[in-house]
């Protein structure tokens, strides 16, 4: 209440108060007052007087409509005049009673209240869907993004495997391994960027030391560590492992790392980073905590963790720590938080261990061709020639086509072809148009077909019917000639 005379506060309280209102009131008369009133209590309402000696209404609303825009606003007067009450209406209050006929005044005061509760929850609802929006267009976002990078890096994937076979030194066998890693880590990271997107994880994993993954952090962590903030490692056996994927996991890691940073900003302190067998089951799990000296969080802030977008930095996004739980899930463990206020924060991570012996070693040598002719469709230009590389290289005789009319000529002009492998999403002639048109003519060579895997992109499908095999592209070589062997059905050299 914003009323000079405390007689007629009183009144106006006890009229609302015998109307069956529940509520608690405050009086203020004083612009400072109504200032530091407005910054601390949650008020539901303002009931205010128009004219007070060294205040008046007008001021008032204009204070709490630029502090509260969502709060209600009643004149109660005995003065006010039509003219006045409309001007007072435009300027943002939403009603006004007469002091001398104040029957109105509980109802008035209920609809307000009612109306501005409505209100808020519309206004939490819109911004849920504005929430949900962004989700989806961050979601289109990384999509497509991913999937032009990922065409960026397709042949580099294939040129690190051609270099070993064209060159005998050394040096350049290393090179090749240090493009090759690079190029697998991009890869894997906008295929994570895109099973991100669409909820599921197709990612392939690998065993991953966490004491190589740790020293990772360590290294990649050193620019970030402010003054003050030192980071330790725990690593007590360095056969720990998990099967991951390494490039998630190191994020998910770094993710942890950099919050603990922010925790510590201005406090300095320790992270220790350190894995453990887990003390029920040693065997089958391990436990990662990612722990810090920060200022550690309240109940609430605990709650809301892996909420996406929730954030209490001003440039954060709140999707680090989301990221981070859909790693943890995706890789079948658990996590878990404890947390003092002022002292610091701990997050522990269950994983499922992995050990050597639980699988054999992948055979991955390849037969030689032989001279056998392949035919290679695809409309890729930079592709084309990368896939006839590596299978000359091999011993195949490539048989290099840009489209489905000029596969059709050239399978006219050879005797015999051993193996067809074409892009499913050709687009002047369709691929099982062309596939088709070599049955009826009488080419009967089995078929391995370059397919898009990725659900969130366009892509056709070819019939069963048409296809021996299947490679995902971009299509890496090892799983080429894999896909090779099978569908010729020869046996791998041992
Ligand atoms: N180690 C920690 N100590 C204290 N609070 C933390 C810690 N880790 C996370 N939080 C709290 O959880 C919130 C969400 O973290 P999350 O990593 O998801 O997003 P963010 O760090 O705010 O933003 P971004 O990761 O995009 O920079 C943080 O804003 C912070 O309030
Ligand atoms: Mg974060």
């Amino acid at each position: 209440m914003i009323e000079d005379s405390a007689e007629d506060a009183e009144l106006l309280q006890d009229q609302l108060l015998v109307s069956g209102l529940e509520a608690e009131f405050e009086r203020v008369d004083s612009e400072l007052e109504l200032r530091r009133t407005l910054d601390g209590t949650p008020y539901d309402l303002v009931l205010s007087d128009y004219q007070m000696p060294g205040f008046s209404g007008d001021v008032a609303l204009k204070i709490v409509r630029s502090k509260r825009p969502e709060l209600p606003f009643i004149f109660v007067s005995g003065t006010i005049g039509e003219d006045i009450a409309v001007q007072a209406l435009q300027n943002g209050a939403i009603d006004y009673i007469l002091k001398h006929n104040p029957v109105r005044l509980p109802a008035a005061a209920a609809r307000a209240v009612r109306e501005a509760r409505l209100e808020q929850e519309r206004a939490m609802v819109e911004k849920e869907l504005l929430r949900s929006q962004r989700m989806d267009c961050l979601a289109m976002l990384a999509a497509g993004l991913s999937h032009d990078l990922r065409n960026v890096l397709q042949p580099l994937l294939i040129v690190p495997d051609l270099l070993s076979t064209y060159s005998e030194d050394a040096r350049v066998h290393k090179l090749g391994k240090i493009i090759a890693e690079s190029v697998r880590r991009g890869h894997d990271m906008t295929e994570s960027m895109l099973s991100f997107v669409k909820g599921s994880r197709n990612v392939g994993s690998e065993v991953v030391k966490i004491h190589e993954l740790l020293d990772a952090i360590e290294m990649l962590m050193q620019g970030t560590l402010r003054r003050g903030v030192t980071l330790r490692l725990q690593v007590p056996d360095e056969e720990f492992s998990v099967r991951a994927n390494f490039t998630e996991f190191q994020q998910c890691v770094l993710n942890l790392c950099i919050n603990a940073v922010h925790a510590m900003q201005g406090r300095g302190g320790e992270i220790l980073l350190s894995v453990e067998a887990h003390p029920d089951s040693p065997d089958t799990h391990l436990l990662l905590r990612v722990s810090d000296q920060g200022v550690g969080m309240s109940d609430e802030v605990k709650q809301r963790l892996f909420t996406p977008f929730y954030t209490t930095k001003p440039n954060g996004t709140g999707l680090g720590l989301m990221s981070c739980k859909r790693f943890i899930d995706g890789v079948g463990g658990g996590v878990r938080v404890e947390s003092t206020l002022g002292e610091g924060s701990e997050f522990i991570l269950t994983l499922p261990r992995y050990m050597a012996d639980a699988e054999p070693a992948l055979a991955d040598r390849f037969v030689d061709g032989g001279g056998r002719l392949v035919m290679v469709v695809d409309e890729d230009a930079t592709r084309l020639p990368l896939i006839a590389n590596a299978l000359s290289a091999q011993g195949y005789l490539p048989l290099s086509v840009a489209d489905g009319a000029a596969a059709l000529r050239s399978s006219a002009e050879v005797s015999q072809i051993d193996l067809i492998i074409v892009d499913s999403d050709l687009s002047l002639m369709s691929a099982a148009t062309l596939l088709t048109a070599l049955r009826n003519r009488g080419v009967s060579a089995p078929v391995i077909a370059l397919q898009e895997m990725e659900e969130a992109l366009p892509h056709q499908v070819l019939p069963e019917t048409l296809v021996n095999g299947v490679v995902a592209k971009p299509p890496e070589i090892p799983a080429l000639f894999r896909a090779i062997q099978n569908v010729l059905d020869v046996d791998p050299p041992r």
